[in-house]
């Protein structure tokens, strides 16, 4: 499957020609109670977003979707939940404690700083990562102006690591908070082999928080430094056919988005070129989607050989081998590392859901997530308010399915006022409750796509949704 997209394309700066644009999508998330910049009493700070009342559902709802596939429904798959503060030798052994780092530029003029890497790709379409010389040079030759005030006055680019440094009681010297949840994984491996039944080839997947001093956040919630990630460790024998192995999990990652909403034709993979890979890389591919602001990196998969159990074989003095019965054969299994961003999973799943359409009464803008996925399944309404017994009949029916669906009561306004708000967070279906309830018990169900209203009867309700 999809072997046709696996090639290298060049990057470029195609952007997705929809209607979406990330202004509307901004203003929808925050009217809406998707997602608010933080702290905005404060002024906001620092590129941070707080997930509101709809986007956490959503959220839940896609890492719901994401641990059932990678860990409950697959045998060869065991899940853990790690710390965020780990043991500061985990990253020197990782290499994250000198190596983790982007390569930093300032305007002299406006104090401004930027990504030099990403300043040069702008303007020459081609990936400088690592080679500071070159972007100095290429800025220069350029004469690239500062995107905040026009100056040409650039330092030098350097390179600044990215973790975030705290402390902690009764530990000498830095500790950081994770920028990655792998690391908390391979120093489980042994456990998971101690106490599990595990047989090679298996994986640890987790999901949780990691935090990057990025240069520059943004793009909405595309660049955050306090993000989500779920990350899998798959755990290979080094004399096993990996490639095969490795395609799978690059149609599996690309499958797990389409079932979050995307489109196919918006995807695409990306080869890092064999200059550019770590060291210990033998293949690293990014799946892309189309941004409104161009094609970026949404998932990524790497084989990191043995490189990250050898390393923490060194810094920790315990041997993190696999002892195969079978074959009578010990070994420092290699790995891949399927990764996925949860931030960058939801702004793909709002971006994708995302209409505009014209309708009898105007205009609508409508959230068409795939309906397992939607916030909110259904929304209950009372056709008025000031009518108790039709008010008491749609508690009933709420009552009645709130074990089964997340749902939301909403008794204000109009009814078509009502249905806009519903299509605008992407609820599937609405329930009416009016005077015909109260005597031949029916409700109107209105569906969110074909906007057909139907009349079921209230004992249906459940199996009409569930279907
Ligand atoms: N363990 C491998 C690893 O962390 P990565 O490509 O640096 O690889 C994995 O990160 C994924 O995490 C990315 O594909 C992206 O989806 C997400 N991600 C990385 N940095 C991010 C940031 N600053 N804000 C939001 N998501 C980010």
């Amino acid at each position: 499957m999809a072997k046709k997209n696996f090639k290298t394309v060049k990057k470029s700066k195609q952007k997705l020609t929809e209607q979406v644009t990330m202004e509307k999508l901004t203003g929808l998330c925050k009217r809406r109670g998707f997602i608010f910049p933080a702290c905005e009493v404060y002024g906001g700070f620092a590129n941070a977003y707080s997930y509101g009342p709809y986007g956490v559902e959503l959220k839940n709802n896609l890492k719901k979707l994401w641990w059932k596939k990678f860990v409950q429904d697959r045998a060869d798959m065991v899940g853990i939940d790690g710390p965020i503060i780990l043991h500061p030798k985990l990253w020197e052994a990782s290499g994250h404690t000198t190596g983790f780092s982007d390569a930093m530029v300032d305007c002299k003029k406006c104090k401004k700083r930027f990504r030099a890497d990403h300043l040069v790709e702008e303007l020459t379409g081609e990936d400088m990562e690592g080679e500071l010389e070159r972007m100095t040079q290429t800025l220069k030759e350029l004469k690239a102006k500062c995107p905040e005030c026009g100056a040409f006055d650039w330092t030098e680019a350097r390179d600044f690591n990215m973790m975030f440094e705290t402390k902690m009681n009764g530990i000498e010297g830095e500790v950081y908070l994770r920028p990655e949840t792998a690391g908390a994984i391979f120093v489980e491996f042994k456990n998971i082999l101690d106490s599990m039944r595990v047989k090679i080839p298996f994986g640890i997947a987790q999901i949780g928080k990691a935090f990057r001093n990025e240069i520059v956040a943004g793009n909405f919630t595309f660049r955050l430094r306090e993000f989500e990630q779920m990350e899998i460790e798959y755990f290979i024998d080094p004399k096993m056919e990996w490639k095969k192995i490795y395609d799978q999990w690059l149609d599996q990652q690309e499958e797990f988005i389409l079932e979050v909403g995307a489109e196919k034709r918006n995807l695409r993979r990306y080869e890092h070129p064999k200059a550019k890979l770590s060291h210990y890389s033998k293949k690293t591919v990014d799946i892309e989607y189309r941004f409104p602001f161009g094609f970026k990196e949404l998932f990524g998969l790497a084989n990191r050989t043995d490189f990250d159990l050898s390393q923490h074989s060194k810094f920790s003095n315990e041997k993190l081998e696999y002892f195969d019965p079978v074959k009578n054969r010990r070994y420092i299994p290699h790995v891949l590392e399927p990764t996925f961003g949860m931030d960058r999973t939801i702004l793909v799943a709002l971006l994708a859901a995302y209409r505009e359409e014209k309708v009898e009464q105007g205009e609508r803008v409508v959230l068409k997530f795939p309906k397992h996925i939607a916030p909110i399944k259904a929304a209950i309404f009372p056709l008025l308010k000031n009518k108790p017994e039709l008010v008491k009949k749609a508690k009933q029916i709420f009552d009645s399915l709130k074990n089964r669906f997340v749902l939301e009561f909403d008794d204000h306004g109009n009814i078509g006022k009502r249905y806009r708000r519903q299509d605008e967070i992407g609820t599937p279906y609405c329930i009416t409750v009016d005077f015909d309830t109260l005597k031949d018990k029916t409700v109107t169900i209105r569906d969110r796509d074909s906007m057909r209203q139907e009349r079921v009867k209230i004992n249906d309700i459940e199996q009409y949704i569930s279907e």
